[in-house]
């Protein structure tokens, strides 16, 4: 099954917005429930920073996943969506004392920590509660994923997790508080991961730490491998629902679990990335000696990541499908595609990287057509800033627009 986006029923809805296609997040949701029922002891957290929009939460629910919040808003907003919030783990280098107050207030099933002040901090604010907080540490396994920069996190320079050398001594630190019960280990080396080898090097990387500490007397009930399974950016109609099945049997495979363990997992765009597109609208095409733009009225304000992380979001035109075979251009001097013409599609914002593409075959494209930035479920809709006094994109799902 495609996404499918019904244009004739987007007449009188505000560009640009964001559509969700509850057929496809159902369609995925069941994927990985198909692969978590053969195993008891895997749970699912979907990670709310990729999508935190109500409506699609609600369905997320609906399916039994549990969730990762990265914030006291994202606890806040999915409490409101309904998840019960003995499902959340709470991470963050860099979480607030009123973050964790919330957290212990509502009996979150476990917090991810980061840092020993930060434990401290986690410890003291529990005792002025009477509260015990339930405790995993972000080990940064220095395990490299192949992925863009900005988004790898499991190396050693990145801001993550406690050392792997400190491990130890901050567990026995933990073991001492009164308030702090210390419960696993929780890792996460990136996003937008397509090579099932990053995810085996964290395997075996958490089986050598797992020996280390059982030879000291450390034993733990939770593992947490964290997210980042990528989504297919490229051909998102031919393959819209990521390899579950290639990713959980890594786990089955190389993760060698002692009795009662656990094992979670904090996905975001594998859940959420392939069910979502931008809706835009084409607001001028304009043409100069070496280019043809579509200026469209989305920007790097609605759709961050071409511009953040030099993303790649399939577009294809809703309006038009016109191809113009074999004529020239206008001016007569711009290259055709497979009989489209090439377009470089750019918003209105004054910055030069609000560039949502170049170089890239559409259909005659003309003022009032309707594009779609496919992919777009994830990080898009979250993302949006007001720069420029912009309004924020609202999001609909297929269900509301029937
Ligand atoms: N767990 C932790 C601790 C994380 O930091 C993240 C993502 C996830 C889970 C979920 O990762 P996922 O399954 O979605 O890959 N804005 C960027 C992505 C930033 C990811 C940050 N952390 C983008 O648009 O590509």
């Amino acid at each position: 099954m495609n996404i499918e986006i019904p244009v004739e029923r987007f007449a009188g809805i505000r560009t640009p917005f964001y559509y969700y296609d509850t057929n496809i997040l159902r369609q995925t949701l069941d994927a990985i429930n198909t692969e978590v029922k053969k195993h008891d002891n895997y749970f699912v957290h979907y990670a709310v920073k990729a999508n935190a929009n109500l409506k699609v939460l609600k369905i997320i629910n609906e399916a039994g996943l549990g969730i990762d919040c990265v914030s006291g808003g994202e606890i806040e907003q999915v409490l409101k969506a309904g998840f019960s919030a003995s499902k959340i783990v709470f991470a963050g280098v860099g979480k607030s004392d009123w973050e964790i107050e919330l957290g212990l207030e509502k009996d979150i099933f476990c917090f991810n920590v980061e840092s020993v002040p930060e434990l401290e901090n986690i410890n003291d604010i529990a005792a002025k509660k009477g509260k015990v907080a339930p405790v995993c540490f972000r080990i940064n396994p220095n395990v490299g994923a192949h992925t863009h920069a900005n988004i790898t996190t499991g190396l050693a320079e990145n801001k993550f997790g406690i050392d792997m050398q400190d491990m130890e001594r901050v567990i026995r630190l933990a073991q001492e508080m009164k308030n702090i019960r210390f419960k696993g280990l929780h890792f996460h080396i990136g996003s937008q991961i397509l090579e099932m080898d990053d995810f085996i090097a964290l395997a075996h990387r958490i089986n050598d730490l797992q020996a280390q500490l059982e030879a000291v007397g450390i034993q733990f009930e939770i593992i947490n491998v964290g997210g980042g399974l990528g989504i297919d950016y490229v051909d998102p109609l031919g393959n819209p629902i990521p390899n579950f099945k290639d990713y959980f049997s890594v786990y089955d495979k190389h993760l060698k679990l002692r009795p009662g363990q656990t094992v979670h997992f904090e996905l975001g765009r594998a859940v959420v990335g392939q069910c979502g597109a931008l809706i835009t609208k084409v607001l001028y095409v304009k043409e100069n000696a070496i280019k043809r733009f579509a200026i469209v009225d989305a920007g790097m304000t609605d759709l961050i990541r071409p511009a953040l992380y030099d993303a790649h979001h399939h577009i294809i035109n809703l309006t038009s499908t016109s191809p113009r075979a074999g004529q020239p251009s206008p001016n007569g001097q711009l290259p055709t595609v497979n009989s489209q013409l090439q377009y470089d599609v750019v918003g209105p914002i004054c910055e030069s990287s609000d560039v949502f593409d170049k170089d890239i075959p559409l259909p005659e494209t003309h003022r009032g057509d309707l594009l779609a930035m496919l992919s777009a479920g994830a990080y898009g809709e979250i993302m949006a800033s007001a720069y420029n006094c912009r309004r924020l994109p609202e999001g609909y799902t297929s269900e509301e627009l029937k």
